[in-house]
């Protein structure tokens, strides 16, 4: 291979320092095993942070409907917002990092975040192919689990997806190798406390919310090493969970089976590493109206942040119909938000508000179009319901 000598060699040396780097992160992640309980501080700072598109719409409508439910607790001094500027595409290409240094020094003073959605840079867009801003948080405040329920009353539909979620593909997902012209490698990672740690999370959350179904999905029949050891590591973890099933599947054929209608019902709570997880939640949504009335949670030991699962939806601004956006994915977001930080029963209620608002009552629908409401007359109409509850 003396052709390709000085190509190996310098693919070599940038492979050891993602080596040195995820090494130093293995550390870091052993020595961190404390959990804050967020429900027992004597003040939780709530930070929001608007995003790009239609994110400061719908994280503004939230934001609302948030205050709104703690108006007691903000007065008291117990709860506080805090709104952060600067989390934009235009700022992260301008500072060239993910996240400019002073938005993550504001988002380090917070608990936990509510967070609008942010545009992904890609190659060809008119922005540098920076990191995506979700990604570098995810990584940044360590938030291991992206916990995403889908719920389908009428369909038989109760899931909850863990989603392992700084490490498998995107780990270094922005950091792959160009060895040659012709060759570019990427890397996948799983590290033991990595996935022990979404293990535990989900077993618990199973024990604790009567779920008798945990399944472990992975492609650890090809991707030996990293699914492998994922897969290897939930079961183990399994054993300390026996009046819990456990079953494993691989993605492919979990996949097809979200659509069985014979089979579905019997699914409660999923593990999946980082990329599988992206791509099954959105599938599954789309059984609950979309990926637009999906929320998810970004858990952390220290901190937690609380997100739609969808983009920002540049194509509505661009159309002029970012004010027909639909708030539902970040209000399902205030939901774990309420529930994380020990405000269950105002998190029942809103989730109540909008079950009402979404699939019962529906006075008013949205469409993302002027068929329909807008973003903020939904939100009102999301109000009314919990003042009449
Ligand atoms: C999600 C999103 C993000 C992801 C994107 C925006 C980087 O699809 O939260 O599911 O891939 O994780
Ligand atoms: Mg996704």
């Amino acid at each position: 291979m003396e052709k390709y000598k000085e190509q190996i060699e310098a693919a070599a040396e940038k492979f050891k320092k993602l080596l040195e780097e995820q090494l130093e992160r293995v550390d870091r992640i052993n020595a961190s095993k404390e959990s804050t309980d967020f429900a027992s501080l004597d003040k939780i700072v709530i930070g929001v942070c608007g995003g790009d598109g239609i994110g400061p719409t719908i994280t503004e409508a939230a934001r609302k409907v948030l205050e709104d439910m703690l108006c007691k607790e903000v007065a008291s001094g117990r709860v506080q917002f805090k709104v952060i500027e600067g989390l934009t595409i235009e700022n992260r290409a301008a500072s060239g990092k993910a996240i400019p240094d002073d938005v993550l020094a504001e988002l380090k003073k917070c608990n936990v975040i509510l967070k609008g959605p942010t545009t992904t840079p890609r190659a060809g867009d008119p922005w540098p192919n920076i990191e995506s801003a979700n990604v570098a948080m995810r990584k940044e405040l360590d938030l291991y689990a992206n916990v995403r329920p889908v719920c389908v009353p009428e369909k038989g539909i109760d899931w909850t997806f863990f989603r392992e979620n700084t490490e498998g593909s995107y780990a270094v997902g922005s950091k792959g190798i160009h060895v040659s012209d012709d060759l570019g490698v990427d890397f996948v990672i799983t590290t033991t406390e990595g996935t022990s740690r979404i293990a535990r999370l989900a077993f618990e959350y199973a024990r604790a919310n009567g779920k008798d179904r945990v399944s472990i999905v992975t492609k650890a029949n090809v991707i030996k090493t990293t699914d492998g050891k994922f897969l290897r590591i939930c079961e183990e973890m399994a054993e300390e969970y026996p009046e819990i099933t456990t079953d494993e599947w691989f993605i492919d054929i979990m996949t097809a089976k979200l659509v069985d209608e014979k089979r579905r019902r019997d699914f409660k709570v999923f593990i999946l590493p980082n990329l599988y997880g992206d791509i099954i939640t959105d599938e599954a949504a789309e059984f609950q109206g979309g990926v637009g009335t999906a929320g998810s949670a970004n858990i952390g030991k220290k901190y937690a942040m609380f997100e739609a699962i969808h983009g920002s939806a540049p194509r509505m601004v661009k159309e002029g119909r970012a004010k027909y956006a639909d708030p539902c994915s970040m209000l399902r977001a205030a939901v774990l938000l309420l529930s994380h930080i020990g405000y269950q029963d105002k998190a029942d209620k809103l989730a109540r508000a909008l079950d009402i608002c979404m699939f019962e009552e529906k006075k008013l629908v949205i469409t993302g179009r002027d068929t329909g409401c807008t973003c903020d007359e939904f939100a009102a109409y999301v109000t009314e319901t919990l003042n009449s509850l």
